[in-house]
Protein backbone atom coordinates (compact mmCIF):
# COMPACT_ATOMS: atom_id res chain seq x y z
CA UNK A 1 0.00 0.00 0.00
CA UNK A 2 1.50 3.47 -0.72
CA UNK A 3 2.12 5.58 1.83
CA UNK A 4 0.92 9.27 1.87
CA UNK A 5 2.83 11.48 3.81
CA UNK A 6 1.17 14.61 4.98
CA UNK A 7 2.04 18.08 3.55
CA UNK A 8 1.48 21.83 5.40
CA UNK A 9 1.87 25.07 3.52
CA UNK A 10 1.58 28.76 4.09
CA UNK A 11 1.74 31.59 1.94
CA UNK A 12 2.09 35.50 3.46
CA UNK A 13 1.25 38.68 2.13
CA UNK A 14 4.58 41.04 3.24
CA UNK A 15 2.95 44.16 1.35
CA UNK A 16 -0.25 43.68 4.03
CA UNK A 17 0.06 47.10 6.08
CA UNK A 18 -1.61 45.07 8.88
CA UNK A 19 1.57 43.16 9.60
CA UNK A 20 4.31 46.10 8.76
CA UNK A 21 5.54 46.25 11.95
CA UNK A 22 4.52 43.60 14.26
CA UNK A 23 8.45 43.18 14.05
CA UNK A 24 8.63 45.97 16.79
CA UNK A 25 5.84 44.88 18.44
CA UNK A 26 8.16 42.28 21.24
CA UNK A 27 5.03 40.99 23.16
CA UNK A 28 3.96 39.76 19.27
CA UNK A 29 7.02 38.44 18.25
CA UNK A 30 7.56 36.47 21.97
CA UNK A 31 4.14 34.99 21.65
CA UNK A 32 5.23 34.01 18.37
CA UNK A 33 9.14 32.59 18.23
CA UNK A 34 11.16 30.70 20.84
CA UNK A 35 13.76 32.76 22.94
CA UNK A 36 16.12 31.58 20.49
CA UNK A 37 14.44 33.13 17.32
CA UNK A 38 13.55 36.41 18.80
CA UNK A 39 17.14 37.05 19.36
CA UNK A 40 17.15 35.92 15.45
CA UNK A 41 14.64 38.38 14.51
CA UNK A 42 16.29 40.81 16.88
CA UNK A 43 19.58 40.64 14.61
CA UNK A 44 17.89 40.51 11.26
CA UNK A 45 18.74 43.05 8.83
CA UNK A 46 14.64 42.54 7.87
CA UNK A 47 13.42 41.89 10.70
CA UNK A 48 9.66 41.69 9.28
CA UNK A 49 10.71 39.44 6.96
CA UNK A 50 12.18 36.98 8.89
CA UNK A 51 9.46 36.97 11.55
CA UNK A 52 6.61 36.28 8.87
CA UNK A 53 9.06 33.27 7.37
CA UNK A 54 9.48 31.94 10.85
CA UNK A 55 5.13 32.22 11.17
CA UNK A 56 4.60 30.91 7.92
CA UNK A 57 7.14 28.04 8.22
CA UNK A 58 5.24 27.38 11.74
CA UNK A 59 2.06 27.10 10.34
CA UNK A 60 2.77 25.20 7.56
CA UNK A 61 3.98 22.79 10.07
CA UNK A 62 0.97 23.12 11.96
CA UNK A 63 -1.08 22.60 8.80
CA UNK A 64 0.64 18.68 9.45
CA UNK A 65 0.52 18.31 13.00
CA UNK A 66 -3.52 18.94 12.88
CA UNK A 67 -3.83 16.42 10.34
CA UNK A 68 -1.37 13.99 12.89
CA UNK A 69 -3.43 15.21 15.95
CA UNK A 70 -6.84 16.27 14.99
CA UNK A 71 -8.31 19.26 17.34
CA UNK A 72 -4.73 20.52 18.75
CA UNK A 73 -4.58 24.07 19.06
CA UNK A 74 -2.38 26.41 17.30
CA UNK A 75 0.83 27.44 19.97
CA UNK A 76 3.69 29.35 17.19
CA UNK A 77 6.11 28.84 19.65
CA UNK A 78 5.65 25.06 20.26
CA UNK A 79 6.60 25.24 16.06
CA UNK A 80 10.92 25.27 16.47
CA UNK A 81 12.35 26.70 13.04
CA UNK A 82 15.78 25.67 12.48
CA UNK A 83 18.70 28.90 11.87
CA UNK A 84 18.62 27.60 7.88
CA UNK A 85 15.13 27.53 7.78
CA UNK A 86 15.30 23.57 6.73
CA UNK A 87 13.10 21.98 8.94
CA UNK A 88 10.42 22.45 11.37
CA UNK A 89 9.88 20.64 14.52
CA UNK A 90 6.65 20.41 17.35
CA UNK A 91 7.94 17.77 19.99
CA UNK A 92 8.65 14.81 18.57
CA UNK A 93 7.55 15.35 15.07
CA UNK A 94 10.20 17.09 12.93
CA UNK A 95 9.34 18.09 9.54
CA UNK A 96 11.24 19.23 6.54
CA UNK A 97 10.99 22.75 5.35
CA UNK A 98 11.25 24.34 1.94
CA UNK A 99 10.62 28.16 1.94
CA UNK A 100 10.70 30.60 -0.99
CA UNK A 101 11.02 34.38 -0.80
CA UNK A 102 9.45 36.58 -3.49
CA UNK A 103 9.60 40.67 -2.99
CA UNK A 104 6.04 40.41 -2.33
CA UNK A 105 5.68 37.12 -0.59
CA UNK A 106 6.78 34.41 1.49
CA UNK A 107 6.08 30.72 1.50
CA UNK A 108 6.55 28.13 3.51
CA UNK A 109 6.11 24.36 3.18
CA UNK A 110 6.78 21.63 5.82
CA UNK A 111 6.06 17.99 5.36
CA UNK A 112 6.83 14.55 6.20
CA UNK A 113 9.10 11.94 4.20
CA UNK A 114 11.23 12.56 1.14
CA UNK A 115 9.11 13.15 -1.54
CA UNK A 116 9.28 16.75 -3.68
CA UNK A 117 6.50 18.44 -3.01
CA UNK A 118 4.36 20.11 -6.43
CA UNK A 119 3.17 23.68 -5.54
CA UNK A 120 2.47 27.11 -6.55
CA UNK A 121 1.68 30.62 -5.29
CA UNK A 122 -0.28 33.15 -7.48
CA UNK A 123 -2.04 35.80 -7.37
CA UNK A 124 -5.95 35.73 -7.77
CA UNK A 125 -8.20 37.35 -9.47
CA UNK A 126 -9.91 39.98 -7.57
CA UNK A 127 -13.62 38.98 -8.97
CA UNK A 128 -12.45 34.99 -7.30
CA UNK A 129 -12.89 34.95 -3.83
CA UNK A 130 -9.82 33.09 -1.67
CA UNK A 131 -11.00 29.98 -1.17
CA UNK A 132 -12.15 29.08 -4.62
CA UNK A 133 -9.05 30.50 -6.35
CA UNK A 134 -7.06 28.42 -3.72
CA UNK A 135 -8.93 25.66 -5.20
CA UNK A 136 -8.84 25.88 -8.33
CA UNK A 137 -4.94 25.90 -8.61
CA UNK A 138 -4.38 23.14 -6.27
CA UNK A 139 -6.33 21.49 -9.07
CA UNK A 140 -4.78 23.03 -11.87
CA UNK A 141 -1.56 22.17 -10.26
CA UNK A 142 -2.67 18.23 -9.46
CA UNK A 143 -4.13 18.15 -13.13
CA UNK A 144 -0.98 19.51 -15.24
CA UNK A 145 1.39 17.41 -13.01
CA UNK A 146 -0.58 13.90 -13.30
CA UNK A 147 -1.86 14.43 -16.21
CA UNK A 148 -5.34 14.11 -15.41
CA UNK A 149 -8.67 15.96 -16.73
CA UNK A 150 -9.56 19.31 -14.43
CA UNK A 151 -13.18 18.23 -14.60
CA UNK A 152 -12.81 15.09 -12.53
CA UNK A 153 -10.76 16.94 -9.86
CA UNK A 154 -12.41 18.46 -6.65
CA UNK A 155 -11.11 19.35 -3.54
CA UNK A 156 -13.18 18.67 -0.61
CA UNK A 157 -13.58 19.51 3.20
CA UNK A 158 -15.73 16.98 5.19
CA UNK A 159 -17.47 17.94 8.52
CA UNK A 160 -15.50 17.07 11.10
CA UNK A 161 -16.04 18.79 14.64
CA UNK A 162 -12.99 17.96 15.99
CA UNK A 163 -11.34 21.00 13.97
CA UNK A 164 -11.60 24.95 14.82
CA UNK A 165 -14.00 25.62 11.79
CA UNK A 166 -15.79 21.87 11.85
CA UNK A 167 -14.01 21.04 8.85
CA UNK A 168 -11.44 18.48 8.08
CA UNK A 169 -7.82 19.50 6.14
CA UNK A 170 -8.81 19.72 2.44
CA UNK A 171 -8.72 17.00 0.39
CA UNK A 172 -7.91 16.14 -3.30
CA UNK A 173 -10.45 13.83 -5.30
CA UNK A 174 -10.12 12.36 -8.75
CA UNK A 175 -14.09 11.02 -9.88
CA UNK A 176 -15.30 11.06 -6.31
CA UNK A 177 -12.10 9.26 -5.06
CA UNK A 178 -9.43 10.52 -2.61
CA UNK A 179 -5.87 10.55 -4.51
CA UNK A 180 -3.18 8.89 -2.66
CA UNK A 181 -1.41 12.26 -2.24
CA UNK A 182 -1.92 15.09 0.63
CA UNK A 183 -3.29 18.51 -0.46
CA UNK A 184 -2.66 22.04 1.77
CA UNK A 185 -4.09 25.01 0.96
CA UNK A 186 -3.12 28.60 1.74
CA UNK A 187 -4.29 32.31 1.25
CA UNK A 188 -3.16 35.66 1.98
CA UNK A 189 -5.01 38.75 0.47
CA UNK A 190 -4.26 38.82 -3.51
CA UNK A 191 -1.99 35.47 -2.47
CA UNK A 192 -3.44 31.73 -2.86
CA UNK A 193 -1.11 28.57 -2.44
CA UNK A 194 -1.28 25.22 -2.59
CA UNK A 195 0.96 22.52 -2.08
CA UNK A 196 0.79 18.53 -2.44
CA UNK A 197 2.79 15.51 -1.56
CA UNK A 198 2.60 11.51 -2.03
CA UNK A 199 4.28 8.68 -3.74
CA UNK A 200 2.57 9.60 -6.89
CA UNK A 201 4.02 13.23 -6.93
CA UNK A 202 6.43 13.68 -9.53
CA UNK A 203 9.43 16.02 -9.82
CA UNK A 204 9.38 19.08 -7.66
CA UNK A 205 8.20 22.49 -9.85
CA UNK A 206 6.76 25.87 -9.30
C1 LIG B 1 -5.21 26.17 9.92
C2 LIG B 1 -5.18 27.63 10.28
C3 LIG B 1 -3.95 27.92 11.12
C4 LIG B 1 -5.12 28.44 8.95
O1 LIG B 1 -5.23 29.76 9.19
P1 LIG B 1 -5.16 31.00 8.16
O2 LIG B 1 -3.82 31.65 8.27
O3 LIG B 1 -6.33 31.81 8.45
O4 LIG B 1 -5.37 30.51 6.72
P2 LIG B 1 -4.51 30.00 5.47
O5 LIG B 1 -4.99 30.76 4.33
O6 LIG B 1 -3.05 29.91 5.64
O7 LIG B 1 -5.03 28.50 5.33
C5 LIG B 1 -6.38 28.28 5.25
C6 LIG B 1 -6.60 26.91 4.66
O8 LIG B 1 -6.00 25.93 5.48
C7 LIG B 1 -6.78 24.73 5.38
N1 LIG B 1 -7.03 24.29 6.73
C8 LIG B 1 -7.93 24.75 7.61
N2 LIG B 1 -7.84 24.09 8.76
C9 LIG B 1 -6.85 23.19 8.60
C10 LIG B 1 -6.27 22.22 9.45
N3 LIG B 1 -6.68 22.03 10.70
N4 LIG B 1 -5.25 21.46 8.97
C11 LIG B 1 -4.81 21.65 7.72
N5 LIG B 1 -5.32 22.56 6.86
C12 LIG B 1 -6.32 23.31 7.31
C13 LIG B 1 -8.06 25.07 4.64
O9 LIG B 1 -8.00 24.55 3.35
C14 LIG B 1 -8.06 26.57 4.63
O10 LIG B 1 -8.60 27.15 3.46
P3 LIG B 1 -10.18 27.16 3.17
O11 LIG B 1 -10.82 27.67 4.41
O12 LIG B 1 -10.31 28.05 2.00
O13 LIG B 1 -10.52 25.74 2.86
C15 LIG B 1 -6.44 28.03 11.07
O14 LIG B 1 -7.56 27.84 10.28
C16 LIG B 1 -6.61 27.24 12.36
O15 LIG B 1 -7.23 26.21 12.40
N6 LIG B 1 -6.06 27.75 13.45
C17 LIG B 1 -6.14 27.09 14.73
C18 LIG B 1 -6.67 28.04 15.72
C19 LIG B 1 -6.10 27.78 17.08
O16 LIG B 1 -5.62 26.74 17.40
N7 LIG B 1 -6.13 28.77 17.92
C20 LIG B 1 -5.57 28.61 19.20
C21 LIG B 1 -5.53 29.87 19.91
S1 LIG B 1 -4.41 30.98 19.12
Amino acid sequence: MTTVHHVGNDVIDLRDPAIADHHQRSRFVERVCTPEEVARVAASDDANRLLWTLFAAKEAGFKVVAKLTPGIAFSPRRFVVDAQCTDVTHDDVRLWLEVTQEQDWVHAIAGQGTGAPLWAVERRQPSIGESAAARDLAVRVAADHLGLDRRALIVERVTDERFRDDLGPPRLLHEGEPLELDLSLSHDGPWVACALLGQETPAASD
